[in-house]
């Protein structure tokens, strides 16, 4: 079932009964597959409660502040490298291979190798540096397309959420939510095709909703602010 409207996305997104498809849980230790195994963002019920809450509690310890002030600085580097390097890691490449497989679960003995080397990370950082690569990335990206080096760039950054969602697909068990068409519904948002960054807040859905949004949207505000911030220095 394809979801457009607002509203069934949000009934979908609050009703824990609609689970995200599963894993397997029986790939060899040390894989991309194994990951995917140990992560909360494929996990349901008290297993993706309790590693949705060690995420949580990572993300506390880090200031969106310095993540933006690091964001800053790294204006001149590429984009893909980005949230990586503001959370204060060094190893890009790892980060960006198992990134690539990590949604999908499309990875070879490249992507293995790459969990192999976060490891010592732990998997609550793995897990904040995998979901941030391409999700950030995407955001930035999108913003730059818009940047006019004037609007204010929360505003910039929150109607680019909207408008053209980085994530546009969310999917649970039997269901696909288009993140695109439910941010212009015409319901909820007025003259939904226009990009006006003037709109203020709006309940548009690209973190998500319910019981699993995105942990990090303080997070991934601060990083895309700073770069674009950087950029504009
Ligand atoms: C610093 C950057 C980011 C970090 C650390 C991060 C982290 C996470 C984590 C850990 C989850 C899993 C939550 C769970 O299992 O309960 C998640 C989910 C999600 N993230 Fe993020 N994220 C980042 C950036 C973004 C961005 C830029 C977007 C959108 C543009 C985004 C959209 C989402 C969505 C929609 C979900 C929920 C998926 C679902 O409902 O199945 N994230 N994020």
């Amino acid at each position: 079932m394809l979801i457009t409207r607002h509203a069934e996305a949000v009934a979908v997104l609050s009703d824990s009964r609609h689970v995200p498809p599963p894993v397997p849980q029986d790939a060899p230790d040390g894989t991309l597959a194994w990951l995917r195994a140990q992560v909360s963002r494929f996990a349901s019920g008290p297993a993706h409660a309790a590693r949705r809450r060690r995420v949580e509690e990572l993300l506390a310890s880090i200031d969106p502040a310095g993540l933006r002030a690091a964001a800053r600085e790294l204006a001149g580097e590429p984009v893909a490298t980005v949230s990586t390097r503001a959370f204060g890691v060094s190893q890009v490449e790892a980060v960006a291979t198992a990134a690539a497989g990590y949604l999908s679960g499309e990875g070879g003995p490249e992507a293995d190798a790459a969990v192999r080397a976060l490891l010592p990370l732990g998997i609550p950082m793995i897990t904040i540096l995998l979901q941030a690569h391409a999700a950030t990335a995407g955001l930035i990206t999108a913003a730059l397309a818009r940047e006019d080096g004037i609007t204010p760039v929360e505003d910039l950054l929150h109607e680019t959420l909207r408008h053209d969602p980085p994530v546009r697909v969310t999917r649970r068990d039997g269901v696909e939510i288009d993140v695109a068409a439910v941010n212009r519904d015409p319901g909820v948002f007025p003259d939904p095709d226009r990009f006006d960054p003037g709109r203020g807040a709006t309940p548009h859905l690209t973190f998500g909703h319910g019981v699993r949004p995105c942990p990090a949207s303080a997070h991934a505000l601060a990083i895309a602010a700073g770069y674009l911030e950087g950029r504009r220095a």
